[in-house]
């Protein structure tokens, strides 16, 4: 009997080294040590033997049993790992697949412009004021002294919301409400977007920038202007680019005057750009503030003076960074607004 069980051993543990899956395991287990498996036969054949076989039978039968069942197991676990790692292998996922990538946004030319023309207003003493894009009729013309009959008051010109407010066509308001609230003296520069019943062309749109510059004080003068405006072109455009003056009206200030700066592509020498002339279009607007308005807003015209300013600082930014054409600012296309 003892030679069946060794027989036994060697056969089970022959054929578990080399099952190949769990089910010839599983197999192989039931074949021997279920309920009507040859070892459990074996054991309980046991009963028939003399009481001085069975002890030592007995003792055999449960290493076999021992060698048996520890060997499946071994095996199972080996087989089952095998397998996990197979399946985790198959399942394994690459990270190193290409993903979208992120496109990241940009400073706007626009808004860098208006950032750095707000600085440099901040280091020679203005404050920064702002003020709404809906604005009143009153503020937007009747204040700064627009007659009537102005052409700007137009329908064809102005967004009209309804009759006493409108989209502001200017940020000269701001000078109002500003000259309104804080009284004089005041330094303040104002930007932002204004609009206009303009049709979009290169140099037009109906939605543009505007930065509006105030100075009202005793004894301003002129030469304050002129020489504040110079200052301002030189620091901004560079120094070599020289300022032209021409006589202008506007009904809030008085005298008034138009500034060209030299033509940026051609500095001055005269091209296709500037028609020859060596100039560029008209960058600002600019004047004494008119004693009415300063009258309007609260202001003895007897004892303060005043200068105003108020330029597209869409075309600051074209000539700034050599923009051919004003509607590139608003395409919001990554090629054109990645090159600043
Ligand atoms: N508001 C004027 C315009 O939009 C510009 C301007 C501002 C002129 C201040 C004079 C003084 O054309």
């Amino acid at each position: 009997m003892i030679e069946n069980l060794e027989k036994l051993r060697k056969e089970v543990l022959e054929a578990v080294e080399s099952a190949k899956s769990l089910d010839e395991i599983e197999k192989i287990r039931v074949a021997n040590l279920g309920k009507k498996g040859t070892l459990t036969a074996i054991m309980k054949g046991m009963g028939k033997l003399s009481a001085e076989e069975r002890p030592k039978v007995g003792a055999v039968a449960n290493t076999v049993r021992e060698d048996i069942t520890n060997s499946i197991e071994q095996k199972f676990s080996k087989i089952k790992k095998a397998l996990d790692d197979k399946k985790l292998k198959a399942e394994k996922i690459d990270i190193s697949l290409e993903k979208h990538s992120i496109i990241y946004g940009h400073e706007h030319p626009l808004m860098k412009t208006m950032k750095e023309l707000e600085d440099l207003f901040v280091s020679m003493g203005f404050s920064v004021i702002t003020g709404p894009e809906i604005e009143s009729v009153e503020n937007n013309f009747d204040a700064l002294n627009s007659p009537e009959d102005h052409p700007s008051r137009d329908m064809s010109d102005t967004f009209y919301i309804d009759k006493t407010t409108l989209l502001r066509t200017h940020t000269s308001p701001v000078q109002v409400r500003a000259m309104k609230k804080y009284g004089a003296p005041i330094k303040m520069v104002s930007p932002g977007r204004t609009f206009r019943f303009d049709d979009v062309d290169d140099t037009h749109s109906p939605m543009f920038h505007q930065i509006e510059g105030l100075v009202v004080d005793e004894g301003i003068s002129m030469a304050d202007m002129i020489g504040t405006v110079n200052i301002f072109i030189k620091s901004f455009l560079g120094e070599h680019i020289e300022t032209r003056w021409r006589p202008h009206y506007f009904p809030f200030t008085e005298p008034s005057a138009e500034v060209d700066v030299t033509c940026h592509y051609c500095d001055g020498e005269g091209c296709k750009a500037c028609s020859m002339t060596g100039w560029s279009m008209e960058l600002l607007g600019c004047g004494m503030v008119h004693p009415k308005v300063l009258q309007n807003c609260g202001i003895d015209p007897e004892k303060y003076t005043g200068f105003a300013f108020g330029m597209g600082i869409d075309r600051i930014a074209m000539v700034k960074y050599g923009i051919s054409d004003l509607r590139l600012l608003f395409d919001n296309d990554n090629r054109f607004l990645n090159q600043f």
